[in-house]
């Protein structure tokens, strides 16, 4: 029996780990990585804007996603629950429950508009299954998304099915079966992307799309673009939303915090630049623009798929692996509002689970229309900063730019200034070194790279 119980202990302890890497991988990598960071660094000129992000990734966002996973793992419940054991724990005051309040409020913002991007995707496993970009130039490829975007209907109707997978998955709970997908979906998407990447180099946009992406060029570099550098690394990693502190809860005591942090954070970061690499020469080897927005893999990519050979089957598998990508990230943003539910109402989780979901997807409509009928719609015009913004560029903005990095914020300040040192250094059993680079990143690097990219914008906004 002795033996066994052995086995079975360090069975469950790897087992945990995985898990746990496994469904903080899932909720990372996502539309962020592959939709949103090249179309982002399109916007803003390319190189500078990457260093900018990985700076933001390696000084603000691992630490951050390390100081969440911990608070987690010691509140040991929901986000909002946790903070407020932690807070009577320390002492603190009251107002530190706003990092779960103000993160379970974004991921419900976030996915409003998520799940309308998770459903162009779905709509585009049914263009590569049929072929539809066969033999297509830029022109007639961008002509079939100008028309998705045009037809409210059809993107409703996909931002339905979108939803309802979310919800199916989130209310059945099935987490066994989403962990064996995630363990060959994310492999098999990796997979993918380089095969794209094996394609862009045979294009003749190759080396001015690696020199877009690496070779950075600070004259194109403007303060929303550092804003938005550190949002999106808020964004990518699934920071400021009370996301990764509730994954943190379910985490065993002997698992290496930081490790596991790093390996979240460095695949993150891989998938985003490589999707970077296999979208940039297809752009410019087609002379499209790289600022072209939000519809650049939904045209980049599908005109790569309609002239390569194979391309309907890479490409319908492509979408389908994109879809498995946003709604392992997508059941994670509607966990915190189905939470709080049910601690708040008494809901059972099916209920809180259509509530949440029912709600979320109202919104998503407001999203459907700032694609067309409500393009010239922009509600907060008044302010610079917003200045012909629609309401999904607005939500994606201020969630993004302001909502995460500030609760990502808070999360710092709470374990560098309220936690003790020596309380902080046992949770997360790090050495004298690393736990000193760790304690004054987290004390001083970190919030202040966040107020003074704060300071900035609101110098913007003045
Ligand atoms: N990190 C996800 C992505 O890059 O697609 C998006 C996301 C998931 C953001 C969960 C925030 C979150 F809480
Ligand atoms: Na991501």
């Amino acid at each position: 029996t002795t033996t066994t119980t052995t086995a079975t202990a360090g069975h469950q302890n790897w087992s945990s780990r995985w898990a746990f890497v496994l469904a903080a991988t899932g909720s990372a990598v996502g539309l962020g990585n592959i939709w949103k960071f090249p179309y982002i660094t399109g916007e803003n000129g390319g190189g500078a804007f990457v260093l900018v992000y990985l700076l933001c990734i390696a000084a603000v966002g691992l630490p951050i996603l390390i100081a969440e996973i911990m608070l987690g793992r010691k509140g040991a419940k929901s986000p909002i629950a946790s903070m407020r054991d932690l807070i009577s724990k320390h002492n603190a005051s009251s107002g530190w429950v706003s990092i779960g309040a103000i993160g379970t409020l974004a991921a419900f913002l976030i996915l409003s508009f998520y799940s309308v991007i998770g459903g162009w995707a779905i709509n585009y496993v049914g263009y590569t299954v049929s072929g539809d970009f066969i033999g297509k130039d830029g022109d007639a490829v961008g002509g079939i998304f100008g028309a998705m975007l045009a037809d409210p209907s059809s993107l409703l109707f996909w931002h339905s099915v979108f939803m309802a997978l979310t919800l199916f998955i989130v209310a059945r709970g099935v987490k066994g079966g989403l962990e064996k997908a995630v363990t060959w979906l994310m492999p098999a998407l990796f997979a993918l992307l380089i095969v794209m990447v094996i394609y862009a180099m045979t294009t003749t946009g190759f080396a001015q799309g690696v020199s877009f992406l690496l070779t950075p060029d600070f004259s194109k570099l403007t303060q929303e673009g550092v804003l938005k550098a550190l949002g999106h690394a808020f964004f990518t990693l699934s920071l400021g939303t009370g996301v990764m502190m509730a994954y943190g809860s379910y985490l065993n005591h002997d698992v290496s915090i930081g490790r596991t942090s790093i390996t979240v954070g460095l695949m993150d970061t891989v998938v985003a630049l490589v999707a970077g690499l296999a979208i940039f020469p297809i752009v410019f080897a087609n002379g499209m623009e790289p600022g072209a927005g939000p519809g650049l893999i939904f045209v980049s990519l599908p005109l790569a798929f309609g002239s390569m050979s194979l391309g309907t089957i890479i490409g319908t598998l492509f979408f389908v692996l994109l879809v498995f990508a946003a709604l392992t990230s997508a059941i994670s943003l509607l966990e915190p509002s189905v939470e709080w539910l049910e601690e708040r109402s008494g809901f059972n989780r099916v209920t809180a689970t259509l509530v949440a979901g029912g709600a979320v997807w109202f919104l998503g409509i407001a999203t459907v229309l700032s694609l067309n009928l409500w393009s010239d719609v922009h509600p907060l015009g008044m302010i610079p900063a917003f200045e012909g913004k629609t309401i999904f560029d607005l939500l994606d903005y201020v969630t993004a730019n302001i909502m995460l990095p500030l609760a990502g914020l808070l999360a710092a300040l709470y374990v560098g200034w309220v936690m003790k040192k020596e309380e902080v250094a046992e949770e997360l059993s790090l050495a004298n070194g690393p736990m000193t680079l760790f304690w004054n990143v987290t004390r001083y690097i970190t919030p202040a790279a966040v107020i003074i990219v704060f300071m900035n914008s609101i110098g913007l906004l003045g």
